[in-house]
């Protein structure tokens, strides 16, 4: 009786194994045939009831056809398996593509770009230094002496009692001077740190742009040229501009750079707080204690510097109301330039 039932179920399976093509048909043939309730499991507890002596030859089939039917099962497990995984790594050549977010340079940087590239039309190469400096260059060279009431102008951020993060990026000046010999023409772009309240206005990090020329016979008048020439490419051509003295230690005579707001045209205005006019940079001769601290012969040698600040003119440029926008990477406001 049980031989039959042997014969039977192995039939069956047979027939059941070679129809499945999915792991979930597979399962079901599992639990129908090898879980502990299953098929095979009530054929084993039939062995009981036969004869003694027929006992051996009976076990001995059933257990022949567990190890068939486990063997067919881990043998299609498997295949199956292999197949999931392939499929797992193939290409649908039919979906779209993924797009890709290309950045953008940021507005101050295009600015920088923008300035960089009208002073290079005008002659001047481009040098950079480090932003954190020696109390020596950015200031006591540049003819600050200690205890000048000058270094209270730029708040610092002390590293150490000799070093600091640079307040502005005129030792870059002492840099060339110290590394060259007249003639030398140049901007030197960067970042700048001041110890200052933050608001909307002013922020402890900011960019500026110094130049610097240094040569025989160098005169006020050409600094003058050189910032107009500027000032008219970067801004517009028919601005009115302004210089009123000024001060700065490194430089005699100082003066600063207006030019017309353009914003009202030099009516008056909330952006030039109703002066019609705006600030745009420092300027000035350089002072010959500077050259005697490079080793410049000041008889010999004139020469001119300027600073300005990269938001401010970026800020009037376009407007911006709030200088912290510019370091706040947010990208609604970034996407727009
Ligand atoms: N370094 C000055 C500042 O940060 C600007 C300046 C540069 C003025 C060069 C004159 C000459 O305010």
């Amino acid at each position: 009786m049980l031989t039959e039932e042997i014969q039977q179920i192995r039939k069956e399976s047979d027939k059941d194994f070679s129809s499945v093509e999915d792991v979930r048909k597979l399962e079901e043939l599992r639990i129908k045939y090898l879980s502990r309730n299953g098929l095979l499991a009530q054929l084993f507890d039939g062995l009981k009831d036969v004869p003694k002596e027929e006992k051996p030859s009976v076990g001995k089939d059933l257990n022949e056809l567990r190890k068939s039917l486990t063997e067919k099962y881990n043998s299609l497990k498997s295949s199956l398996d292999d197949k999931a995984d392939q499929s797992k790594d193939e290409i649908d050549l039919t979906l779209p593509g993924t797009k890709r977010v290309i950045g953008s340079k940021h507005i101050i940087i295009q600015t920088l770009d923008e300035i960089k590239s009208i002073f290079k039309g005008m002659g001047f190469s481009v040098f950079e230094g480090p932003e954190l400096e020696s109390d020596y260059n950015n200031f006591g060279a540049l003819n600050f002496p200690h205890d000048h009431p000058a270094r209270d102008m730029q708040d610092t951020f002390f590293v150490s009692k000799d070093f600091l993060l640079r307040t502005h990026t005129s030792p870059v000046q002492v840099r060339i001077m110290n590394k060259y010999k007249p003639p030398v023409r140049a901007i030197m772009p960067g970042l700048a740190y001041r110890n200052e309240a933050i608001n909307a206005r002013s922020y402890c990090v900011f960019h500026q742009v110094e130049g610097l020329y240094v040569d025989t016979d160098v005169t006020f008048a050409e600094l003058k040229g050189t910032l107009v020439s500027f000032a008219k490419q970067f801004y517009m051509d028919d601005l009115k501009y302004r210089f009123r003295p000024s001060f700065f230690p490194f430089t005699e005579p100082s003066a600063e750079m207006d030019i017309t707001c353009f914003i009202c045209k030099g009516q008056g205005c909330k952006i030039c707080k109703k002066t019609g006019w705006l600030e745009i940079l420092g300027c000035g001769m350089v002072d010959p204690n500077v050259f005697k601290n490079v080793g410049y012969d000041s008889e010999k040698y004139t020469g001119y510097a300027f600073g300005m600040g990269i938001e401010r003119i970026a800020l009037l440029k376009y407007g911006i109301d709030d200088i912290r926008r510019f370091f706040e990477n947010d990208l609604r406001f970034l996407k727009q330039f």
